[in-house]
C-alpha cells in the first residue's frame, strides 16, 4: 500500500455496505448500451475495466425509468422494463468480481410542449403522474435489486426531473408540492419512501444533486442544506455536484474544461459535511487521485467520485494504491468524451489519450505481444509517434524513434505554456516520460531522418509521424511584418504588440487570445463562421471559452471575414459592411495542413509503410493521433 495515499484506501460504511476505499466512478452513460436500451457486451467489458481498475463503487451511467424514447434514450439503459433485469445482473457480477461494489444512477426528465412563458413541466404535472413517475422509479429501484445492485443512485441535480421539484428556478406550483423547502422537498420524500418500503434496507442509496445551480434564482447552498436535511434519514450517501444541464453557458461547469479550476465542488461538499449530517458526502469534478487524497485527508468529504480521470487511464486507483502514480495517464480535461456521448451526434465515448476508451470489447485483449518481434523505425516524437512506438514496444518490437527536435513531444510543446493547459502538459510529461523509460525504444533526438538514415536502420515496418504545418492561406498581407503564425506565438517564438487581432476562431485561436488577455493585451478574434458554428467544434469547452474571452475583454467577431492585412489593419468584411481593425500584432490562426511533402521522402522506403497522425488528415487532433498510433502499431 502507498502511504501517499492511505486514507483513500480507508474501508468506509455506506448504509449496511463497508466500500473498499474511497474512490466512486462517477455515472457516465458511453452510449455502448444496446439499440434497445439493455446491457451490452460493449458496455459489460466499458464497465469491467472501470471496476479493475480498482474504485470501491462503480456506477452504471444515468438509465432512464421512462419507457425509451428512441430520439433521446439510444444506448443507454432503460429501467422500465424487466427485460433489463438479467443483463444488468451480469454487469453487477463483473463490478463485484473486482471487489466493488455496484450502483446504478436512476433518472427521468419531464418534457413539456409549448409551455407559457416562466413555466416549467412539472408545474403542470397532475398528481397522477406524480405519482407515475414515483412507481416508474420505484419500479426501476426494484429492478436494480433484482439484478444484485448494491447502491442507486437518484439523479437530483443538473436541471433534470427530481431536482425540479426542490428547484425554486423550476418549481411554481402553489399546491403541497410547491413553495416552502418543506413542500418542494415533497417529491423527493414521496419518492425515497416509496423505495424504501419497495426495497427496505437491502439497496443503499445515494442522492445526486447540484448544491448549486449556478443560475439567478436556482437553488443556492443554503437551501440545499436544508433539503439534504430532510431527506437525510431516507438515504445513505449524498453526492455533491453543481450546476444545470439545459443551459448551455453553465453545462461546462458540470463537467468542467480545462479552463476551470479542478476540484470545483469541494467547496460545496466541505460545506455539506460542516452542516454535521448522519450521512457520508461525496463530492465529484475534476478530481485525479493526488486532490482525491487531499480532500478525503482534509476531510472536505468522505468519497471522491470521478469519470474522466477513470476514462483517460481506467487503473488510476490501482496504480495509486500500489505506488505506481507516475505511470497515471492524466486526463486533458479537453471533453472530447461528453462531447461525443451528450453532443447531437450522441456516438460512443471516446478518449484524447485512451485510445482503447468506447472500444473495450473489440481490444480486450490488446495489445498482444508480437507473434514475429521485428524492427520498427518511427519518424517524428510527437503523440502519434510516441503513442505508436509505446505501443509497439509493448508488444515486444524493438522500436527505434526518430525526432528531430531536442525533445519529444511534437507540437504539445507550443500548446502548453498558458496556466490553463497545465493538464495537457501533464499528459505530455507522462508520454515523454513513458516513452523514455521503454526498455524497448531506442531514441534518436535531435536527429533528422533522412531516407539513407532510415534504411540504414534496416527497418521491416515504417511508421511517418512527420505531423503538420500552418495553413496559411491566400489573403492578401498575412505575409506582412506583424502578421505571425499562432504556433509561433504560443512557443514564444514570435512577440506580440499590445493590440492583437486574431484571424481563426477555433479552439486553438481562442486559447490564444485567453492567454494574451489575461497578459493585458487587447484581443480581437475575427471568424467566418457563426458563433453556433464556433462552438458546435468543441460544445463543453468552447461555451466555456467564450464566456471566459468576453470575461476578459476580448471582442469576438463571428460572420466576419478577414478580406486582407495591411501593416497596421485588418480589413474584415461581415454584415455590417467593410471596417478596419487596427493591430500590433495579426495572429494567423487558420488550421494546419498535413506536411506531404515530408511524408513523400519516406513513403515507399520500405515496404511495410504506417502514415499517421497529423499528416495524415486535415484537422487532426490529439484523439486522432493517439489513436491511429495505438491502431497502426497493433497490426504491425
Ligand atoms: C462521458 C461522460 C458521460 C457522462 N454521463 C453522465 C451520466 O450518465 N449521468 C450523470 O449524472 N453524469 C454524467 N456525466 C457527468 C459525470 O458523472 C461527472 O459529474 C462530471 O463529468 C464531473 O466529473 P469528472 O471531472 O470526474 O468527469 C458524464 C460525464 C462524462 C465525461
Ligand atoms: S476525452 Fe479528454 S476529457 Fe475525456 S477523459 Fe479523455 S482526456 Fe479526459
Amino acid at each position: 500500500m502507498n502511504p501517499k495515499y492511505r486514507k483513500i484506501f480507508e474501508p468506509i460504511k455506506i448504509g449496511n455496505m463497508t466500500v473498499k476505499n474511497r474512490i466512486e466512478i462517477s455515472p457516465a452513460a458511453p452510449r455502448l448500451a444496446s439499440s434497445d436500451s439493455l446491457v451490452s457486451p460493449e458496455l459489460i467489458e466499458w464497465t469491467r475495466e472501470l471496476a479493475k481498475g480498482g474504485a470501491g463503487i462503480v456506477t452504471v451511467g444515468i438509465s432512464q425509468v421512462t419507457p425509451p424514447n428512441p430520439a433521446f434514450t439510444g444506448y443507454t439503459v432503460n429501467m422500465s422494463h424487466d427485460r433489463v433485469v438479467p443483463g444488468l445482473s451480469v454487469l453487477a457480477d463483473t463490478i463485484h468480481r473486482y471487489g466493488a461494489k455496484a450502483s446504478i444512477e436512476l433518472a427521468g426528465f419531464a418534457f413539456g410542449h409549448n409551455m407559457p412563458e416562466g413555466m416549467s413541466p412539472i408545474d403542470v404535472m397532475s398528481q397522477e403522474q406524480i405519482d407515475t413517475w414515483i412507481k416508474l422509479f420505484t419500479d426501476g429501484a426494484e429492478r436494480a435489486l433484482k439484478a444484485g445492485m448494491d447502491m442507486i443512485m437518484l439523479h437530483g441535480g443538473h436541471g433534470i426531473l427530481i431536482s425540479n421539484f426542490f428547484s425554486p428556478l423550476f418549481n411554481h406550483r402553489t399546491d403541497k408540492y410547491g413553495g416552502s423547502l418543506q413542500n418542494r422537498a415533497r417529491f423527493a420524500c414521496e419518492l425515497l419512501d416509496s423505495i424504501c418500503t419497495r426495497v427496505g434496507n437491502r439497496l443503499a442509496i445515494e442522492f445526486r444533486l447540484s448544491a448549486s445551480e449556478l443560475v439567478t434564482g436556482g437553488i443556492e447552498l443554503d437551501e440545499t442544506i436544508e433539503f439534504i436535511k430532510i431527506i437525510e434519514d431516507k438515504i445513505d450517501l449524498v453526492h455533491v455536484s453543481a450546476g444545470l444541464l439545459l443551459d448551455d453557458a453553465i453545462a461546462p461547469f458540470v463537467t468542467q474544461p480545462a479552463y476551470i479550476k479542478r476540484g470545483y465542488n469541494v467547496h460545496f461538499a466541505a460545506e455539506v459535511k460542516k452542516a454535521g449530517l448522519k450521512i457520508p458526502v461525496a463530492t465529484v469534478g475534476s478530481i485525479d487521485m493526488d486532490l482525491a487524497s487531499d480532500i478525503i485527508e482534509r476531510g472536505d468529504a468522505d468519497i471522491c467520485a470521478m469519470i474522466r480521470t477513470a476514462i483517460a487511464d481506467p487503473y488510476a486507483v490501482d496504480k495509486a494504491r500500489t505506488g505506481r502514480e507516475d505511470e497515471i495517464r492524466p486526463c486533458i480535461r479537453c471533453v472530447l468524451c461528453l462531447n461525443r456521448t451528450h453532443g447531437n451526434e450522441g456516438i460512443r465515448a471516446a478518449c484524447s489519450v485512451n485510445p482503447k476508451a468506447g472500444r473495450e470489447l473489440e481490444l480486450k485483449h490488446e495489445p498482444l505481444p508480437a507473434k514475429v518481434k521485428k524492427k520498427v523505425v518511427v519518424i517524428g516524437g510527437g503523440p502519434a509517434g510516441m503513442e505508436a512506438a509505446r505501443t509497439a514496444a509493448d508488444r515486444g518490437h524493438e522500436v527505434i524513434l526518430f525526432e528531430k527536435s531536442e525533445k519529444l513531444g511534437g507540437t504539445l510543446n507550443l500548446a502548453v505554456s498558458p496556466d490553463f493547459k497545465a493538464d495537457l502538459k501533464e499528459y505530455l510529461k507522462w508520454a515523454i516520460r513513458m516513452t523514455s523509460r521503454h526498455p524497448n525504444i531506442t531514441l534518436r533526438l535531435a536527429t533528422e531522418a533522412t531516407p539513407e538514415r532510415i534504411l540504414a536502420e534496416k527497418p521491416d515496418s515504417l511508421v511517418i509521424a512527420v505531423g503538420a504545418q500552418a495553413s496559411i492561406p491566400p489573403i492578401p498581407g498575412l505575409d506582412g511584418k506583424n502578421a505571425v503564425w499562432v504556433g509561433d506565438v504560443e512557443s514564444g517564438k514570435a512577440r506580440t504588440g499590445n493590440t492583437i487581432v486574431i484571424a481563426g476562431g477555433g479552439l486553438t485561436g481562442c486559447e490564444t487570445a485567453l492567454d494574451l488577455a489575461r497578459k493585458g493585451k487587447k484581443v480581437t478574434v475575427i471568424e467566418m463562421v457563426t458563433e453556433k458554428q464556433m462552438i458546435q467544434v468543441s460544445p463543453n469547452p468552447m461555451n466555456a471559452l467564450l464566456q471566459l474571452l468576453r470575461k476578459e475583454g476580448v471582442e469576438v467577431l463571428p460572420e466576419t471575414k478577414l478580406i486582407r492585412a495591411g501593416e497596421n489593419h485588418a480589413y474584415v468584411q461581415s454584415s455590417g459592411g467593410e471596417q478596419e481593425i487596427p493591430f500590433d500584432t495579426l495572429i494567423i490562426s487558420l488550421g494546419v495542413k498535413p506536411r506531404l511533402q515530408e511524408v513523400a521522402k519516406f513513403n515507399n522506403l520500405v515496404n511495410d509503410v504506417r502514415i499517421i497522425g497529423d499528416c495524415s488528415v486535415n484537422r487532426g487532433t490529439l484523439y486522432t493521433a493517439t489513436t491511429d498510433g495505438f491502431n497502426a502499431a497493433l497490426d504491425i
